[in-house]
C-alpha cells in the first residue's frame, strides 16, 4: 500500500486497488490505470500507453489534447472535452497550458506541480490514499505567483477516467423534498451527462455521487466491477459523465462552473474540495461499504460514539412550544427509554409560525420567561441530554435582525426578494453576519448544557447578490458554503462535546463536506415507513447507518403497525417524533420495548457492514442485514408493504457471515455454517405491512 515512482510516473496501490498516471514526452500529465492492484509493478503500463496516431491529433479536427486522457485537462489547445481548469488571465488570455514543475512524496500523499508555460498560474495536484478502504482523495490547489490578478472560471477537483471503452453504466440519485434518493441506472451514450446542485446547497434534487459499472457484465449487489466517488461539498456542485467520441469515458467532480467566478490576486492560493473516489469488485453493495467505513472512522467528528435515541418534538407540537409542553413530552419520552431530548422550531424570539423569528437566536420571552435553563435542566433531571434545533442561515423579515441589517441578506438591490417560507438568506460570506451568528450561539451553547444541536436549512437560494462583495460578486457560491463551514467548524472548536445533525427540509445537505461537521443526518421530511424504506435505501447507498436519523411519527399512526414503524426506523438512528400524549399506555409500552430492543442492538446497526438483501425501491417484499466487522452478530430486518395474496415470499439469502463458522439466526431452527445458510436461505412468512427482526449469532 503506497505511493511508487516509476521511470515516468506513479502507482498508487490501496489495499485492493491501484491508480497510475504519468507524464507523456510532452510533458503533459496523462492518466494510466485504475482498478484492481495487480501482482507485479511491471503490470501497469506508467503512463498509459497513448496510441502514436492519438499523441499527433486526428486529422485537422481534434488535436492531440483532445485525445489523450489528461489527468486535469485545462482548457487549452485544440480540446473540445469537459475541462477541470477555465481561467482568464489578466491581458484576456482565456487558455491554460500546463507542464510538469516538481513532484512532492509524502506518506500517502503524492503532489504534482504544474506550472502554465507563460503564466504565473501554479497548479498542485493533490492524491492522498486511504488504503483501507480503497479510496484516493484528490483536490488542487491554485496559486497566483504573479502580480497582476488571474480569474477562475471553472476549478474542479479531479477527472477519473474510466478504462478505455464505451461501455458503462451510471448509477446516481434522484428526488426532491419529500422524496429523496432515487436510483437511476441509466447507459451512459456519447456526449455528457450531466448532474448538478445551482441551489447553494447540496440538493434535494440529485448528491454529488457516481457509480459506475459495466454495461455488458453489469455488476450487482454482491459482485461485479464498480468505479465509485463523492465530492465533499455543500454549494453548487458538478458532475459530468462523458463519452467522447473516441471511446474514452471520464467523470469529472467539482464545485460548479456556472455563473461561478473567482479572482485569485497576486500572491493567493484558492483550493477545491475534495473529491474521493474507489474501485471494487465487490459490485454496489462492496462500494457502499468501503464509503461507510470511510465516513463513519475519517469523516465525522465522533467517529466510533454509540448514538442516543433521540425524541424530536417538531410533528408533536410544532411552532406551540413551551416550558410545560416540552417537559411533558420529556417525561413520557423518558419513561420509554429515550436519551437524548430535541425542542425543534418555535422556542426562538417572536416564532409563533414561520413568519417571524428567524435571525433572533434567544428563547422568546413569551414562551419561556424563565429562559431556557428550567427546560435544560428538566429534561438533564429525567437522564435526558438536551438537544436544540436552529436555521441560522435564515432570516424573516419579521425579526429585529432583518429590521436592523437588511442588507445582510443575498439579493439583488433592484430585484425583489423572493421570500419562500416567508424567508431570505443571510449571505454567512460576509464577515458581520459569521460574527453576529457565532457570538449567539455560543452564547446559548455556553450558557446551557446543550448537547446536540439540529441545523436547519429549509430554503433554496434566488437573486444571488452581494452588492458591496470584495471581489467578484460570483465568488457568493463558494464564499457562503465556507462561510457556513467557518462558523460551524469554530462553535465546533469552542463545544466539542456537541453532536451535530445536519438537516435541510430533511435531506438538502447530505454530502461528505458536512458529515465533516456533523455526525448525522435527517434524511427526508417525509416519516411515512413505507417511502422512507426507499429513501433509506438510496441513502445507504453513500451514507451509513450511523449518520441515518429515521423517527417514528404519528405518520402512519392507526394505518400501520407501530412494530413496522419502529424496525423501519431501526434501521438507522432510532427517534421517535410522536405527539406522545396522543400515545395510548399500550403503544407507549411497546415503544419502550422495541427502543430496548434496539439498544441491545445497535451496535451492529451503527457501527457494522450493511449487505442489501432485496431492494425496497424494486421489490414489496425487501431485507437489509448488518452484521459486524468481525462477523459475530448480525440483524436481518425484513419487510413486506403490500403484495396481493395468495403469495410464497422469495427466500432470503444472508450475507458476510464466515463460512466455516457456525451460526444460529433467530426464529429459525438449527446451528448451521455461515456456508450453508447463505447458501440456503430464509423463507420467511409475513402478512401486509409486517415486518422481523432476526437476529444472527455465531456459537
Ligand atoms: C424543516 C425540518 C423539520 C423541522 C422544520 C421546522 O422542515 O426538516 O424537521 O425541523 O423544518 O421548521
Amino acid at each position: 500500500m503506497s505511493v511508487r515512482a516509476t521511470e515516468h510516473g506513479w502507482i498508487l496501490e490501496t489495499r485492493a486497488t491501484a491508480y497510475t498516471l504519468g507524464f507523456d514526452d510532452a510533458g503533459r500529465l496523462i492518466h494510466g490505470y485504475w482498478g484492481a492492484r495487480l501482482p507485479y509493478s511491471a503490470d501497469y503500463s506508467v503512463p498509459a500507453r497513448t496510441p502514436g496516431w492519438a499523441s499527433a491529433g486526428w486529422a485537422s479536427f481534434n488535436g492531440s489534447s483532445h485525445l489523450i486522457r489528461a489527468e486535469y485537462p485545462g482548457y487549452a489547445g485544440p480540446s473540445y472535452v469537459e475541462p477541470c481548469l477555465k481561467v482568464m488571465f489578466a491581458d484576456g488570455v482565456r487558455d491554460v497550458v500546463l507542464r510538469q514543475e516538481g513532484v512532492e512524496l509524502e506518506d500517502e500523499t503524492l503532489r504534482i506541480r504544474l506550472h502554465d508555460t507563460v503564466y504565473p498560474l501554479a497548479v498542485t495536484l493533490h492524491y492522498r490514499l486511504h488504503p483501507d478502504v480503497d479510496l484516493i482523495e484528490r483536490w488542487t490547489t491554485l496559486s497566483n505567483e504573479g502580480e497582476q490578478p488571474i480569474t477562475l472560471e471553472r476549478a474542479f477537483s479531479a477527472q477519473w477516467h474510466l478504462p478505455h471503452g464505451t461501455d458503462y453504466r451510471l448509477t446516481h440519485v434522484n428526488g426532491r423534498w419529500l422524496d429523496e434518493m432515487h436510483l437511476v441506472r441509466e447507459s451512459l451514450e456519447p456526449g455528457s451527462k450531466v448532474l448538478e446542485s445551482r441551489r447553494l446547497t447540496t440538493s434535494h434534487h440529485h448528491n454529488p455521487w457516481f457509480a459506475i459499472d459495466r454495461a455488458g457484465a453489469p455488476a450487482n449487489e454482491d459482485a461485479g466491477e464498480v468505479w465509485f466517488g463523492v465530492l465533499a461539498w455543500s454549494g453548487n456542485w458538478k458532475l459530468v459523465a462523458e463519452v467522447t467520441e473516441f471511446a474514452s469515458t471520464r467523470v469529472s467532480l467539482g464545485l460548479n462552473d456556472w455563473d461561478f467566478a473567482w479572482r485569485l490576486d497576486a500572491g493567493q492560493e484558492f483550493t477545491t474540495p475534495s473529491s474521493f473516489a474507489g474501485y471494487t469488485r465487490e459490485g454496489f453493495g462492496g462500494a457502499s461499504r468501503l464509503l461507510h467505513e470511510f465516513v463513519r472512522e475519517s469523516v465525522v467528528p465522533h467517529p466510533g460514539v454509540t448514538r442516543k435515541v433521540l425524541y424530536n418534538s417538531w410533528e408533536a407540537t410544532t411552532f406551540d412550544v413551551s416550558e410545560q409542553g416540552q417537559l411533558e413530552l420529556a417525561r413520557h419520552a423518558a419513561a420509554m427509554g429515550v436519551e437524548l431530548f430535541v425542542m425543534d422550531d418555535g422556542w426562538f424570539h417572536s416564532r409563533a409560525s414561520d413568519n417571524a423569528g428567524l435571525g433572533d437566536w434567544w428563547p422568546d420571552p413569551e414562551k419561556f420567561p424563565r429562559g431556557l435553563g428550567p427546560l435544560v435542566e428538566g429534561v438533564n433531571a429525567l437522564s435526558m441530554d438536551f438537544g436544540l434545533w436552529i436555521e441560522p442561515e435564515m432570516v424573516n423579515p419579521d425579526s429585529d435582525l432583518y429590521r436592523a441589517h437588511p442588507d445582510w441578506v443575498i439579493h439583488f438591490p433592484t430585484r425583489e426578494r423572493t421570500e419562500m417560507r416567508n424567508q431570505l438568506i443571510l449571505n454567512v460570506a460576509r464577515p458581520e453576519v459569521q460574527e453576529y451568528l457565532i457570538k449567539l450561539l455560543d452564547d446559548l451553547l455556553t450558557r446551557h448544557n446543550i448537547r446536540f444541536i439540529k441545523w436547519d436549512m429549509n430554503r433554496n437560494i434566488s437573486e444571488p447578490g452581494w452588492p458591496d462583495a470584495p471581489g467578484d460578486a460570483r465568488e457568493l457560491w463558494v464564499r457562503y458554503v465556507q462561510g457556513v463551514y467557518h462558523i460551524w467548524d469554530t462553535l465546533r472548536a469552542r463545544h466539542p462535546e456537541v453532536i451535530w445533525q445536519s438537516c435541510s427540509g430533511g435531506g438538502g445537505r447530505v454530502d461528505f463536506g458536512i458529515l465533516r461537521l456533523a455526525d448525522q443526518a435527517w434524511i427526508s421530511d417525509n416519516t411515512s415507513a413505507p417511502p422512507r424504506l426507499a429513501i433509506q435505501e438510496g441513502y445507504s447507498h453513500i451514507f451509513p447507518a450511523s449518520t441515518m436519523e429515521a423517527w417514528v411519527t404519528d405518520w402512519d399512526r392507526g394505518k400501520l403497525p407501530l412494530e413496522f414503524r419502529f424496525h423501519v426506523s431501526m434501521c438507522g438512528l432510532l427517534g421517535v417524533g410522536g405527539n406522545l400524549l396522543h400515545w395510548s399506555a399500550e403503544e407507549r409500552a411497546q415503544a419502550a420495548q422495541l427502543i430496548a430492543q434496539y439498544k441491545e442492538l445497535r451496535h451492529i446497526v451503527q457501527f457494522g457492514d450493511l449487505y442489501r438483501l432485496r431492494s425496497p425501491q424494486e421489490h414489496a417484499f425487501s431485507a437489509l442485514e448488518y452484521i459486524t466487522s468481525d462477523r459475530s452478530a448480525g440483524v436481518i430486518f425484513a419487510f413486506r408493504t403490500h403484495i396481493p395474496d395468495p403469495i410464497i415470499l422469495p427466500l432470503l439469502y444472508p450475507r458476510g457471515l464466515e463460512p466455516q463458522a457456525r451460526y444460529i439466526i433467530e426464529s429459525f431452527d438449527g446451528v448451521y455454517s455461515g456456508q450453508a445458510w447463505m447458501q440456503t436461505g430464509l423463507e420467511l412468512n409475513l402478512g401486509n405491512f409486517e415486518s422481523k427482526i432476526l437476529r444472527i449469532s455465531r456459537v
